[in-house]
This record gives structure tokens, sequence and C-alpha cells, in this order.
């Protein structure tokens, strides 16, 4: 969840502020942008070296260096941040964020940031215990802060109970899910099909088509993105997956069919972007077929339509998720598919649109719902018409 997002770190004057180096390197194996705000009294504790060696950025002390006089924006770093987590948080840090202090740059700069702001507290027991700590504590989170709960443990102070700065690992798997459990499709399970399939025809040879799974991979990233759980069944392609997605490879249309019926049910959505063989061979040679007869057929059956078989199955609490792609009467064909298949959404994709089709990197595509409302878009790339899809889906859950 927190790959590629901008972070700020604030720590305070605090003992636990050494775990600060342990915190950085975390976040920053888990992929994260790091820069990180010192507290005057924090510099007492932990080195500024030490942690901007370690987020590899430099190190805000102040507001501006005496010597040179060059000038911290903490507007600006407070709008860079997707994310902000003050760690160990002091009582003294957390009076002043609780009442609209800021005579220090991190707490100038949380004033100025508008995203999601955790803290985990750390001071001695009867600190924390204080009904005055209390009371900031719960003005941090009547202002939307998220607290990070300190454990219970052997304090500086040599006394025992509750203050302990949460270790780092729990901090960040903290946030991780937090920041997961507020995504609009978390607790969602999404079946997403994708990519061509190959009818054999002997041992070497098999009736496929141009499909390169591109648009089902990009729709299973941003699904992700938006936290779901993602399966994704897969045709033959060279696509490689994203973190979190559950990939599994079929050949035929029979395989992908007999996965598709064992995840359906536990499917709350299911898109259908792959390019499945409307046909078979009716018999697959065992050997290669010799090129003897100067003319040669092969007998071949149709496929189960695997998108109109789960529509008749699809029960009131999922959402089914068609294409469409058409060379000619493209819309009227879109809307017969969507009433026939018992859809929700049907993505319609013309081959006469310039930026749509197989292999290419954009896609233009019209959207049709239930009740025949339509939404056109202009050519992007896959992600981009991958975002427009999922939030076309986000309307109806
Ligand atoms: N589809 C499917 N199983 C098949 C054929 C198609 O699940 N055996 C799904 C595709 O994944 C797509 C939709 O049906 O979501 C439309 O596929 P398309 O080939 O355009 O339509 P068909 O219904 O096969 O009609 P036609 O080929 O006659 O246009």
């Amino acid at each position: 969840m927190i790959s590629n997002k901008n972070i700020i770190l604030g720590v305070c004057g605090s003992i636990a502020a050494y775990k600060s180096a342990i915190l950085v390197r975390v976040l920053i194996k888990a992929g994260a942008n790091v820069k990180v705000i010192l507290t005057p009294e924090a510099c007492n504790f932990i080195t500024p070296l030490t942690l901007a060696t370690l987020s590899k950025n430099p190190v805000y002390t102040q507001y501006f260096e005496p010597e040179t006089g060059v000038w911290s924006n903490h507007v600006e770093l407070g709008l860079w941040a997707d994310y902000m987590i003050i760690a160990p948080a002091s009582a003294n840090t957390i009076g002043k964020m609780a009442n609209g202090l800021c005579d220090n740059l991190l707490t100038a700069v949380y004033l100025s940031a508008k995203c999601p702001v955790y803290f985990a507290p750390a001071m001695d027991l009867d600190m924390w215990k204080h009904e005055s700590t209390q009371n900031n504590i719960q003005q941090l989170q009547n202002f939307g802060n998220t607290i990070i709960n300190p454990n219970n443990g052997e304090l500086a102070s040599g006394l025992y109970g509750a203050g302990r700065m949460a270790e780092p690992e729990q901090i960040v798997v903290f946030i991780n899910h937090h920041i997961q459990e507020s995504l609009p499709l978390f607790g969602k399970k999404i079946l997403i099909t994708a990519g061509p399939t190959y009818e054999a025809i002997d041992p070497v040879r098999f009736i496929g088509n141009h499909s390169s799974g591109k648009m089902g991979f990009a729709i299973a990233s941003e699904m992700v993105k938006l936290g779901a759980e993602v399966t994704l069944i897969s045709g033959p392609t060279s696509e490689q997956t994203t973190k979190n997605i559950k990939r599994i490879d079929v050949v035929s249309a029979a395989e992908m069919l007999s996965l598709c019926n064992q995840y359906f049910e536990q499917s709350d959505i299911i898109i259908m972007s792959a390019a499945v063989a409307d046909y078979t061979p009716i018999e697959v040679a065992e050997q290669k077929i010799k090129k003897k007869q100067e003319d040669f057929s092969i007998a071949l059956k149709k496929t189960v339509d695997i998108l109109a078989n789960l529509g008749q199955k699809k029960k009131d609490h999922q959402l089914l998720i068609g294409f469409a792609l058409e060379t000619d009467n493209e819309e009227a064909n879109a809307i017969e598919k969507l009433n026939r298949k018992n859809l929700d959404l049907i993505v319609l994709n013309s081959l006469n649109d310039e930026g749509a089709g197989f292999k290419k990197e954009t896609n233009k595509i019209t959207i049709f719902n239930k009740d025949l409302l339509k939404h056109s878009f202009e050519t992007k790339s896959k992600t981009e018409v991958a975002k427009d899809i999922c939030n076309e889906i986000l309307k109806l859950v």
C-alpha cells in the first residue's frame, strides 16, 4: 500500500527515537519515499546523518539553516506527503498538534499537511495516563488522525506499563492494513479473465488470436490498488502480473471455463476481458499432422460462452462485466450482448477506432450499463482505460 508513496516521518525527542532508524529502513524496503523531520530535541537522541543516510534524503530539523539561511518550506513539505507518520510522538508534540502550536518545523508541517496522519506515542507510563495527554490524543483523533497505540512493557524510566512506542514493523503493518481497509473495494473478491485462448489442433499447432492480455492485466492492477482481492485467469501471454494478484494460467477455453466456474460463486465482481476462442477442434490429433493432402480442413465445435454461462448463474450481489470487440454495427451488437448475457456493464471497443485493438498500448472504449446509459471515452493508455472501467464499476458497488 505504501509502495511509491511519499511519507514524511516526524521524529520527536524521546528515547524511542532510536527506533526511527529501523522505521525508515522498513518504510524504504516497502518501497516508500521517505523524508524525515526531527524536532530540535530529537537531535539529542538520533543524528540527522543516520536518518539522512537511511532515507537517502536530506533530514529537516529547523525552518532555516542558520549558516546559509536556506529555508525549509513547510507548506511544500506538507503537500509533498501522501502520508505523515509521527513516531515517536512525544507528549509535548502531541499537545502542540492538538492545540495548533507550531514552534518548530515538524508541527508547522503537520498544520500544513492535507494527507492522512498517523502518530505512534512514546512516553512514560504516568505521562501516558495523564488526563491532559489522553484529552490531546482524543483531540487528534477528532481531527481524523490515527493513533498507533503504544505497547505495554518495560519503559526507559524502569517502570512497567503502557507507553513503549509500537515496534517499527508493527507500525508499517498497521498503516498498510489501515490504508487497505479504507479503500473502496476492500473485502471484495474480483475475478478477471484476460488474454487469448489456444485451442490445440495437434501437439504443435493451435487456433489462437491476437489478444495480448494487456487490458485485463491493467484492470487487475487497478483493482488491487482499489483494495480488492484479485484472481486473474489468463490465457497465454507475455504480460507480467503486478504484486498481490493471484494469477492462474490456462491455455484453452475449456480450462478457462472450468476455473471460472470454480471461482465464480465466491466472486463479487467478475470481469471477462479474455478473447476466448468461439470454436475448438472436435478432435485433437495425437501425433503431428503431416502435410499429405492438398486441401485440409478441421472440424470445429462451438466452445461454451463462459460469460453467458456465468450470466445465467449470477446472483443479485454479483456484478458481471463483459467486453465486445466489434467491426460493424458496434453499439447495437454490444447492447444485444449486454442483454443476452445478463450483464451489468459492457465495454465496447471497435476495431474501426485507430487507438483500439489487439497488441496496442492504447484503447478507445464506450461503456453501456443495464439501463443502456452510454459513456464514451477518448483514446487513452490501457492503464487509463482500466481506471475508467474501474470508476464505472465503483458506481455500481
Ligand atoms: N466470451 C466468453 N466465452 C466465449 C466467448 C466470449 O466468455 N466462449 C466473452 C468475452 O470474454 C467477452 C464477451 O464474451 O467478454 C464478448 O466476446 P465476443 O467474442 O465479442 O462476443 P461473442 O459473444 O463471442 O459474439 P461474436 O463472436 O459472435 O461477436
